[in-house]
């Protein structure tokens, strides 16, 4: 079984992914990490995070064994990513890798953006999630706060906004609801409500099944 979950950022679809993969019993990636790595390779060399070849050379190259680096979820690395992620070519060089990840046994859950509408259009359950950008803020915030790292919430908000922007405009695998997503609005539920909302979605598809 395989459940897609998309999402803007900071809309909590990849504690979500964990917490239902758990629940399950099966693999979970998050694919936004994929890109945060891809971004960070591309600040440590130096390079433009445009340079399109060598972004594909790093994107070919990345090793899952780092996707856990702490680093990779800070602001900045987030906004690298959402560059590296617009360049077609570097979406190519992922495919195969994502979708393996969710045709292995004994099931997966997948969460990122284009999950339900391009990696795995055929998933069992798609979730779209979404929740009011200034809640997202609001929960950013407090998560660079507990890392350490310094957050102004109306700079993290305005950031998210451009990000959404970003990600839903360009024209390679743009954030947006597949067809026969379900959307789940979590601006009003915690993590714990989230989850079970969530599950009675994927339950509800089992049993239509
Ligand atoms: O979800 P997360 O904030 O970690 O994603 C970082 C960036 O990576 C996003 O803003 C988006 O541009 C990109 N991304 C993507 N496709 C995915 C997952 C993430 O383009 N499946």
């Amino acid at each position: 079984m395989i459940i897609a979950i998309d999402g803007p950022a900071a809309s909590g679809k990849g504690t979500l992914g964990k917490r239902l993969a758990a629940h399950y019993g099966f693999r979970h990636l998050d694919t936004g990490v994929i890109y945060r790595a891809v971004a960070k390779a591309m600040l440590d060399l130096g390079a433009d995070l445009q340079d399109e070849a060598r972004a594909v050379a790093v994107a070919r190259a990345l090793d899952p064994e780092k996707f856990g680096d702490p680093v990779l979820k800070t602001q900045a690395i987030g906004d690298a990513a959402s560059v590296v992620s617009a360049i077609p070519a570097v979406r190519e060089a992922l495919i195969n890798f994502q979708r393996q990840f969710a045709a292995d046994p004994p099931g997966a859950v997948l969460d990122g953006r284009d999950i339900g509408t391009v990696i795995c259009p055929d998933a069992d359950v798609k979730i779209f999630v979404v929740a009011d950008p200034k809640v997202r803020a609001h929960r950013r915030t407090l998560e660079a706060r507990g890392r350490g790292e310094a957050a102004d919430e109306a700079l993290v908000l305005t950031d998210i906004l451009k990000r959404d922007e970003r990600d839903k405009n360009r024209a390679a695998a743009p954030l947006k609801c597949a067809a026969d997503a379900h959307v789940l609005d979590n601006s009003n539920l915690d993590i714990e409500g989230g989850v079970r909302a969530a599950i009675a979605i994927i339950e509800q598809a089992r049993a239509t099944r």
